[in-house]
């Protein structure tokens, strides 16, 4: 009996040693500590044993007992406490983990185009200057030579401000150029000044493929001692030779704004047909892309600059044609639409 006792203790410990799963465990218990257990049989046998025999196969059956049950307790114990880690492991924060991506925007493609060209120009030592969306008469017009009446007024719809003052000596409007920052420059700053004013401007116009009413420009103004007709030609040269690329042609031609003398326009070569004429160049192979000149003495004058020790040139940059150009856009509504399907490519 005592050897068999023997046996059933190392088979079920044993046995109990490689089980890993709950379920496994009650079979164990039912298989060796059950009712039918061999164990189980060995004690209700005891009563048919001599009293010597009774004693000592009755205790070591006993022990044995005791200690199966006390070794599939802890084994009980164990199960559940692995389950519970492996648990609390899944539900942990991963930290090593990547972030998820927050999806970003990126800038418009007009402020794309204006912070290139600051880019450029502050390359060449200008300074990026601001001024108000709604200006006075004054910098808009009057201090750039357009005094009331003037019918240089009329190229520029303009949308005016009502103040609520009739009759008001100082009448606001939405600027309808960024040249009224650089009569604001040129009142505030003390030369040399090389500056360059990039904004929203404002005509009252209807929409359609060409016009918008509200578009963007890039005015800038250098004053200096000996300041020339050539410095200007080749700071605008280099601009357009930076932006639209080396081997694009420039042509300077007479102009008339009534804030310089002389003016000029600046046209660049047709990128779609280069100089052979299309539809987009109206047939002539150019483009024009700017309007510029020597500023006049008496604008100079109205921002406390003498004209007979300084020179200056100043120009003005529409901005909204430069990516249509560039990206083949023909309706400048797109930019001002707020489709993303549009402005996602750029
Ligand atoms: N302000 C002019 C316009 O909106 C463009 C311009 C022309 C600006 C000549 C200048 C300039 O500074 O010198 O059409």
């Amino acid at each position: 009996m005592l050897p068999k006792l023997e046996e059933i203790k190392s088979a079920a410990l044993e046995q109990l040693d490689g089980i890993k799963y709950a379920r496994d465990l009650e079979n164990w218990r039912v298989r060796y500590l059950g009712k039918k257990s061999p164990l189980t049989q060995i004690l209700r046998s005891l009563a048919k044993l001599s009293i010597e025999e009774r004693k000592t196969v009755g205790a070591s059956a006993n022990q044995v007992k005791a200690l199966l049950e006390e070794s599939a307790g802890q084994k009980g114990q164990a199960l559940r406490d692995a389950q519970l880690t492996s648990e609390a492991k899944k539900e942990a924060t991963d930290i090593s983990l990547p972030g998820r991506p927050h999806p970003v925007g990126h800038l418009h493609p007009i402020t794309q185009t204006l912070d290139e060209i600051c880019g450029i120009f502050i390359s060449m030592g200008f300074q990026v200057v601001a001024g108000p969306d709604v200006e006075w008469d004054y910098y808009n017009f009057e201090a750039l030579n357009i005094p009331a009446e003037h019918p240089a007024r009329d190229t520029m719809s303009t949308s005016w401000v009502d103040t609520g003052k009739e009759g008001s000596e100082r009448k606001q409007l939405l600027r309808t150029h960024t040249t009224a920052v650089t009569a604001r420059t040129l009142e505030s700053m003390e030369p040399p000044i090389r500056a360059v004013e990039p904004g929203k401007v404002y005509r009252y116009e209807a929409s359609d493929a060409t016009h918008v009413p509200m578009f963007h420009q890039i005015d800038g103004i250098a004053v200096d001692r000996g300041i020339t007709m050539a410095d200007l030609k080749g700071t605008l040269y280099e601009f357009a030779r930076r932006f639209f690329g080396e081997e694009r042609k420039v042509r300077f031609r007479c102009d008339y704004f009534p804030f310089v003398e002389p003016g000029v326009e600046m046209a660049i070569e047709c990128l779609a047909c280069r100089g052979g004429g299309c539809r987009l160049c109206g047939n002539s192979g150019w483009i024009e892309i700017l309007g510029a000149g020597m500023t006049h003495p008496q604008v100079l004058e109205r921002g406390g600059i003498d004209p007979k020790v300084y020179g200056s040139f100043a120009f003005g940059i529409g901005i909204d044609r430069l990516p249509m150009l560039r990206y083949g856009i023909d309706d400048v509504r797109l930019f001002y639409s707020n489709d993303l399907r549009f402005l996602r490519q750029f």
